[in-house]
């Protein structure tokens, strides 16, 4: 029989590997990859470039209540849409990364978030990867993960994704992590939690291919159970 579609959520701190997870599990069930983080960016993308104090939640919040985040499907991956601008390259930069965390605890950027997000999930079928989404985005998702590895391996991932002449050290990173960590699950609107009901994932010493197998076969069995 055809199966149900579900909605997956998976939830981590940085680095823990839930881009690429997501989207690899996506892409095994036909399902739509969704990552809210860069959604978060392309607004501290938008709120750099017009020069905004980012410390101002009023300006913050009219920003937002007026900016239209969308995420379509490229060859290379997931092409990021700010107010039709294609933004995709510009919001993993570093200044963005170091502000992101600043703009993301922000309520009327999160409302506006999350309300789109919403929208993008209420058809089903959707792997939707960031922070709060099983906590707070969609409490209702089928599936609910939440994917983590230690700091040290976490930095040292995104240290090897810097190439041949980083201009980081791996200590740095490493410090760059806890810190947005902190602040992440530190903020007081949907800070970073793992869900009562959700799994917990520790990929530290474990392949892409191992958790994204385990994963698809739970949402297999969650579909099924419908
Ligand atoms: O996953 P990422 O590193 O691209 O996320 C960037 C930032 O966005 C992260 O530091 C916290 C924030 N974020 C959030 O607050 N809520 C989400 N659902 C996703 C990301």
């Amino acid at each position: 029989r055809y199966p149900h579609r579900i909605n997956i959520a998976i939830d981590g701190p940085a680095g823990a590997g839930k881009s690429t997870v997501a989207r690899l599990v996506a892409s095994e069930l036909h399902y739509v990859y969704v990552d809210t983080g860069a959604m978060y960016r392309a607004v501290t993308f938008v709120a750099q470039s017009r020069g905004l104090q980012l410390n101002d939640s009023d300006s913050l919040a009219s920003l937002a209540s007026g900016l239209d985040i969308s995420l379509l499907p490229g060859e290379g991956g997931q092409i990021v849409l700010a107010d039709g601008k294609d933004v995709t390259g510009l919001i993993r930069s570093r200044e963005v990364t170091a502000a992101v965390s600043l703009v993301s605890a922000n309520a009327a950027v999160r409302s506006r978030m999350s309300e789109l997000q919403r929208r993008m999930a209420a058809a089903k079928g959707v792997v939707m990867d960031g922070r709060d989404i099983g906590t707070h985005v969609l409490p209702d998702a089928e599936l609910k993960v939440f994917l983590t590895a230690s700091p040290r391996e976490r930095a040292s991932r995104r240290f090897l994704e810097l190439g041949d002449k980083p201009a980081v050290t791996l200590d740095q990173l490493e410090g760059e992590i806890a810190l947005r960590d902190r602040m992440d699950s530190e903020r007081e609107i949907a800070p970073l939690r793992q869900a009562a009901d959700a799994l917990l994932i520790d990929s530290t010493g474990r392949s892409i291919a191992e958790i994204v197998d385990e994963i698809v076969s739970l949402g297999r069995t969650a579909a099924q159970a419908i």
